[in-house]
């Protein structure tokens, strides 16, 4: 009896609609096992770092780094030193809510308030109140912890400084 059984379930397993059955699941299980080894799409290559740069501009100068050139820099001062922002170009990019801040002195807007900035001459804040001073210091500290030093925000008449190949490396400093 158990001859007839052993017999009877090989015929099961040997029918031909068993047959199709096992190699559609050895199949299966050879494409599972394939794709676990299969190298997965390689992602795009980030873009090629910007060029670190170091100088120290006039508000006329500072005006064209508002991030809708090619390159895509932007910068903005805050109580006279220039930052490069462009990691935060979400903020300070094209249709960004600060963008009104890139290429210019935002020393004015951020310490009142106001996010809005002149970029017609330089501006020497006299004018500004002690807390609206611990606010623009406030900023600037936020901005050094955050953002590489580009240079001086320069005043009229005054000459940029000459820095070396090291200084261009030593981006948290004036
Ligand atoms: C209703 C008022 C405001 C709200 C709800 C608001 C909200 C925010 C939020 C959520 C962020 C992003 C923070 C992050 O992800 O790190 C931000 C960033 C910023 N906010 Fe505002 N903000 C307001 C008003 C202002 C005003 C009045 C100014 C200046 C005049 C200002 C200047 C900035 C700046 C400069 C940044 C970017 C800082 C960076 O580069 O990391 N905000 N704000």
């Amino acid at each position: 009896m158990a001859e007839t059984d052993a017999v009877s379930f090989w015929d099961e397993l040997t029918s031909p609609i068993n047959l199709v059955l096992v190699f559609f699941i050895l199949y299966l299980v050879y494409k599972i096992v394939k794709s676990h080894f299969e190298s997965v799409e390689p992602a795009a290559p980030p873009p090629p770092p910007m060029p670190k740069l170091r100088k120290d501009m006039t508000v006329a100068e500072l005006k064209k780094y508002d991030g809708t050139d090619a390159e895509g820099r932007v910068l903005l001062a805050v109580n006279g030193i220039i930052f490069d922002v462009t990691r935060g170009k979400r903020f300070y990019g094209p249709g960004g809510p600060y963008s009104a801040f890139a290429g210019k002195d935002a020393t004015r807007g951020l310490a009142t308030g106001q996010v809005a900035a002149s970029d017609t001459e330089y501006d020497d804040v006299s004018d500004l109140s002690p807390d609206e001073v611990a606010s623009a210091k406030e900023w600037e500290d936020q901005f050094k912890e955050k953002y590489d030093i580009v240079g001086r925000l320069l005043k009229p008449g005054e000459t940029p400084t000459v820095y070396s190949e090291e200084d261009a490396e030593d981006k948290k400093s004036l």
